[in-house]
């Protein structure tokens, strides 16, 4: 398969075919959405829960994301590579925001970096783009803002609310990113956001009537202990922490009951070899 532009993605957008994109965090989790033929592959900050073990994103620093971003990077051949800026890494203005942009496109091998936020990031997307590094905006609910979001919540359920997102959209849009992530917003606001823009609207938690769609992997493949709770937008296609649970307890249980190794899993010797070594 040929490299995922941003050629391919726009035309796809024209074309009114669903771009489809998947978060990985490491080598294995990149390697298979590449082969299941995603065209985006996003590093989000989501992998400081999902991979890290931490409580949310703001705990995530750059060098932590720059590791997983290469790792990423090294088995995503095809599809276009996104990378999230972690929070404290580009808020502060426009240069922090594209001295680090820059590093993760140097270190973090990645094709684009994704911000938070709509109008108030216009003209730090602006920075970015014009240094020549697509940015992929996301508005609606913006989880690196939680505290002030008052925690997780759907955007855009009262008039002002749906204005607020469809603005920062527009915003994000005239800043020059080269599409949004709409997250958390009901399924019309998400309809009528994407027609009124002329970049592709990639939702999560936001209907059908976005451009494309974005999950988490570790939610979407079932890559979780049971009783994790997911968000409601999550449809889970697989259960591989349950494959894995099964793999594991099974070797262990043949460990335990010397099943294996069996006699194919070792190394022949010749039989004078080892009669001479036996003596
Ligand atoms: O961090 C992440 O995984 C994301 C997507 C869910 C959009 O930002
Ligand atoms: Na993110």
């Amino acid at each position: 398969r040929k490299k995922v532009t941003l050629n391919t993605i726009s035309s796809l957008y024209h074309k009114n075919e669903p771009i489809t994109m998947i978060t990985a965090h490491d080598f294995p989790s990149a390697h298979v959405a590449d082969h299941a033929g995603m065209d985006v592959v996003l590093v989000g900050d989501s992998l400081a829960m999902v991979a890290l073990g931490m409580e949310d994103t703001s705990e995530i620093i750059m060098e932590e994301m720059l590791l997983h971003c290469r790792s990423v990077s090294r088995a995503a051949k095809s599809a276009f590579i996104v990378g999230d800026l972690p929070l404290g890494s580009y808020e502060i203005d426009p240069q922090q925001a594209l001295e680090s942009a820059i590093r993760m496109v140097k270190v973090g091998r990645v094709q684009a970096v994704k911000l938070e936020g709509g109008a108030e990031m216009a003209s730090t997307i602006k920075r970015i783009t014009t240094a020549g590094i697509p940015v992929l905006g996301h508005v609606g609910l913006t989880p690196q803002r939680q505290n002030s979001l008052g925690g997780f919540r759907v955007q855009g359920k009262s008039v002002i609310s749906a204005m607020k997102v469809l603005e920062d959209a527009l915003a994000v849009q005239e800043a020059g990113a080269f599409g949004v992530v709409l997250e958390a917003v009901p399924q019309e606001v998400a309809a009528l956001i994407t027609k009124k823009l002329r970049i592709p609207t990639i939702g999560i938690g936001a209907g059908n009537g976005c451009s494309g769609q974005v999950l988490v992997q570790v939610d979407m493949s079932g890559y979780f202990p049971p009783g994790r709770k997911i968000p409601k937008f999550v449809k889970q296609y697989g259960d591989v922490w349950g494959e894995s649970m099964k793999a594991i307890t099974a070797y262990r249980d043949e460990v335990k009951s010397r099943a294996y190794p069996a006699p194919e899993h070792t190394y022949p010797i010749p039989k004078e070899t080892l009669e001479e070594f036996e003596q």
